[in-house]
């Protein structure tokens, strides 16, 4: 089986799993975060170098608070424990997405979690939090554009990769499967420039109940294709 060095996904379905069983949405959440430390380690004995994950878009504040706060509360607890098993496993996590917007706590947990993994060697685990695409791209741009306001560089010498390297991926290689479980076919503002060549993997499968068989699964229907760009499946 050829594995791919990065693995993208969209975890959704939280919500609609909990309820399937009679259980409030937080549940769900809390069931997923769960199922997340056990698909890091699966990936990695898989021979997966790189995942991503998307924990939180920009859009999702728009949800109701009480859900936005139980949320918040999740990834405080989820952070605190990443940082031993990021220890343990030798996982090395960044972040992507603008932390400004959490609580002051929150960062201060995430920096924390970004400092004492990085220099581990095992799994390049990328945790997308307050992420949205389009906003990175805005980012990018504008900080693209104050290095050449203040003469550090010119605008004919911007190129895709130098470009690449203002994004929150910097260092990232870009993905080569993206798994969206629970059904729905679109990316919701997810690594809009880093998808352009990656081969795309929906299941109906809620992410509480995906598990190494179905990560399997999704790698041997990567190992079907043919990729043109992006990636060599030899
Ligand atoms: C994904 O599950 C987790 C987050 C977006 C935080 P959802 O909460 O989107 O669950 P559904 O899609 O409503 O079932
Ligand atoms: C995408 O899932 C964001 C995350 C998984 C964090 P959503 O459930 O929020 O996406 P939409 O609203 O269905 O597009
Ligand atoms: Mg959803």
């Amino acid at each position: 089986m050829n594995v791919p060095n990065h693995v993208a996904i969209i975890l959704d379905g939280n919500g609609r799993w909990a309820k399937s069983k009679g259980m409030p949405r937080n549940y769900g959440h809390v069931r997923g975060a769960k199922n997340l430390e056990v698909i890091c380690e699966d990936a990695w004995n898989l021979g997966i170098k790189y995942l991503t994950v998307y924990l939180f878009s920009t859009e999702n504040w728009k949800r109701p608070s009480d859900e936005v706060d139980a949320l918040m509360k999740l990834f405080r607890r989820y952070t605190k424990t990443c940082v031993k098993t990021a220890r343990d496993n030798n996982m090395k996590v960044r972040v992507l997405g603008d932390p400004s917007a959490l609580a002051p706590d929150l960062q201060a947990s995430l920096r924390e979690l970004v400092e004492t993994s990085k220099d581990n060697t095992g799994l390049n685990f990328q945790i997308a939090i307050n992420y949205g695409s389009r906003d990175e791209i805005i980012r990018a741009v504008r900080k693209v554009a104050e290095d050449c306001m203040e003469g550090r560089r010119s605008p004919g010498t911007i190129t895709e990769e130098l470009f690449s390297g203002y994004l929150d991926t910097a260092e990232v290689p870009d993905p080569d499967l993206l798994i969206r479980t629970s059904g729905e076919l679109r990316l919701s503002n997810y690594l809009l420039w880093q998808l352009a060549y990656t081969e795309f993997y929906f299941t109906e499968v809620p992410w509480p109940a995906f598990n190494k068989e179905e990560l399997i699964k999704a790698i041997e229907k990567y190992n079907g294709r043919a990729r043109r760009y992006g990636g060599v499946i030899e």
